[in-house]
């Protein structure tokens, strides 16, 4: 379960003091699957990236199953990191000259799992993101755009993390391929009790989520259904 509570994150820029994140509080039972729209500038990568504590928030916090992550010690922040969050980046952060099942080997390698396990695993990811099997050897910074988002996809499924966080996770793809992501996030909700949050804007992705937030003015609120 993902609870948080009153989270405010700003950013000084000059005289201005922005506050794209200002007071947001939202709970999750663990196996939701639940989305945030909101404009560009809204704040929603600045939100995931508090959740899956890669920034700190101003102030407030961050509780998964019970641990408040927004007071732990650096060392224990690594292994959540690794260990229990898949992070979808809105820009994939690939390591640029590994290749795309290096890629996905990574998490796993920080996690100890032995190599054999690893390379067969990231074989299986990339299948199931349908990758095709002659990329898998590519480098990362030679994969088209949509290439890339589904090797990050499978990454950060790499080590079945309780809860992914996905910026954009369709945003690049054609709209089959989105639908076989779209079906993925939604099987790992249903059948593995992952916790999914995305931030996108395709409908077709919101619209399957059960739970829908908005952000904007630096706030959350659910939108529900008529
Ligand atoms: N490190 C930073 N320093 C200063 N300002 C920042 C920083 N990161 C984000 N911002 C500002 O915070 C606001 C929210 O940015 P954010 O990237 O979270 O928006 P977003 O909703 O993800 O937008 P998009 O849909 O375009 O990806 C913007 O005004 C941005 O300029
Ligand atoms: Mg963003």
């Amino acid at each position: 379960m993902l609870v948080v509570r009153n989270i405010v994150k700003e950013f000084r820029s000059g005289e201005q003091l922005l506050k794209p994140v200002n007071g947001i509080s939202l709970s999750l039972e663990q196996g939701s699957f639940a989305s945030i729209v909101g404009r560009s500038g809204s704040g929603k990568s600045t939100l995931l990236a508090i959740l899956g504590a890669l920034d700190k928030a101003t102030s407030g916090g961050v509780v998964v199953d019970n641990v408040n992550i927004s007071t732990l010690p650096d060392d224990k922040l690594t292994a959540y990191r690794r260990d229990d969050i898949g992070f979808v980046f809105q820009q994939y952060n690939l390591m640029p000259s590994l290749t795309a099942k290096e890629n996905v080997m990574l998490p796993m390698e920080f996690a100890k799992v032995p190599r054999a396990e690893r390379a067969a695993r990231a074989a299986e990811l990339l299948n199931t993101v349908e990758l095709p099997p002659e990329v898998h050897d590519r480098k990362a910074n030679r994969l088209s755009g949509g290439m890339q988002q589904r090797v990050s996809i499978a990454r950060a499924l790499a080590n079945r993390p309780r809860l992914v966080l996905a910026d954009e996770p369709t945003g690049n793809l054609d709209e089959a391929t989105g639908n076989l992501i779209i079906e993925l996030l939604g099987g790992l909700a249903r059948r593995q009790k992952t916790t999914i949050l995305v931030v996108t804007h395709d409908r077709s992705l919101s619209e399957r989520t059960d739970r829908r937030f908005r952000l904007a003015q630096g706030k959350l609120e659910e939108i529900t259904r008529d």
